[in-house]
């Protein structure tokens, strides 16, 4: 099976700005500038530094959301084994001009894997950070071809009752669906991820395929998916339609937009341990310098 993993990109790259001066900063304080008085920003500086610590693959792969095999954190990691993962294909359609059902290894062979440390964000209001391994979705929607028009993606997860026990209660309207804008779906920090710490990704974080957005909170990153649909108008999307009011379409990490039943001001980091402080939650996950513009005018408030 063709998979490369490129890895051209650095900490610079995929670190949202603040924390990575902070972390130089963080670097530069502990050794010969130590005593030299910079000690006061240190507080700050580890806090930005734990906050980009990757977790272990162990509390990544057993503190999981995929209601598809129970709606319990550890019933991912216990049913997940169920699902069929090779052979694995994507129908791609609508607005593109190479529609088709393409296989997971022909996808692989086409599009450049690299590793991306992101901070995961969930509505719930706690959060992880995962080294992903996988592809920028604006490579494999160039390669297919987006035809003017499309102005959304619609993505869907697999749908098998007999591979997927949580199925059978409706906690859902099934198939699991997001959606995103095509200038979302288009940002280079929007990724396919494929892998976690270099290994094919488990089943219980969504393989083999999974959207990452690191800068929305993790609902929208559907996992394990087999149709991504190029559309005009604004797709459904699974928690949008459970409640409106409570996951908005654009679901972009906000610490000033509360969800109507709790704060979103601030995250507990999994792995923390019992005794660990929550952390402020920041605008766009710490990635507002990159993704700001894409919202410029829009009052997120009432686009939440
Ligand atoms: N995708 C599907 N198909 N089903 C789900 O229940 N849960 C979402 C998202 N993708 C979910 C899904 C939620 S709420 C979160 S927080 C992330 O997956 C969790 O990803 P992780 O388990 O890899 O941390």
């Amino acid at each position: 099976m063709a998979r490369r993993y490129t890895s051209n990109l650095t900490w610079d790259d995929v670190t949202p700005e603040h924390l990575f001066l902070n972390r130089r900063q963080l670097i530069a304080g502990s050794g010969a500038m130590l005593g030299a008085g910079l000690i006061g920003g240190s507080a700050q500086a580890q806090e930005a530094m734990e906050a980009m610590e990757p977790n272990t693959f162990e509390e990544i792969t057993t503190y999981n959301n995929f209601y598809e095999f129970g709606t319990g954190k550890d019933d991912p990691a216990r049913n997940a084994h169920t699902l069929v993962t090779s052979p694995w294909s994507v129908e791609i359609d609508g607005l593109v001009d190479n529609p088709g059902t393409y296989s997971f290894e022909d996808i692989m062979s086409e599009v450049e894997v690299e590793e991306r440390i992101y901070r995961l964000r969930c509505v719930e209001a706690w959060s992880m950070v995962v080294p992903w391994n996988g592809f920028e979705l604006a490579d494999l929607l160039n390669r297919v071809g987006v035809q003017d028009g499309a102005r959304y993606v619609a993505f869907e997860t697999a749908n098998r009752p007999d591979e997927m026990p949580g199925l059978r209660s409706p906690v859902l309207d099934w198939p699991y669906r997001e959606g995103l804008r095509l200038d979302e779906a288009m940002h280079p920090l929007t990724i396919m991820a494929t892998g976690i710490y270099g290994r094919d990704i488990p089943n219980q974080n969504g393989a083999p395929m999974r959207l990452v957005v690191p800068w929305k909170y993790g609902y929208k990153s559907i996992k394990s998916i087999v149709r991504i649909s190029l559309v005009e108008d604004q797709p459904r999307a699974s928690w949008n339609e459970y409640s409106a009011n409570e996951y908005g379409f654009y679901s972009n990490v906000n610490p000033e937009v509360d969800h109507p039943r709790w704060s979103q001001a601030s995250e507990r980091r999994i792995g923390g341990g019992l005794f660990a402080q929550r952390q402020p939650t920041l605008m766009f996950n710490g990635y507002a310098d990159e993704v700001t513009s894409l919202y410029e005018g829009m009052d997120l408030d009432e686009f939440h």
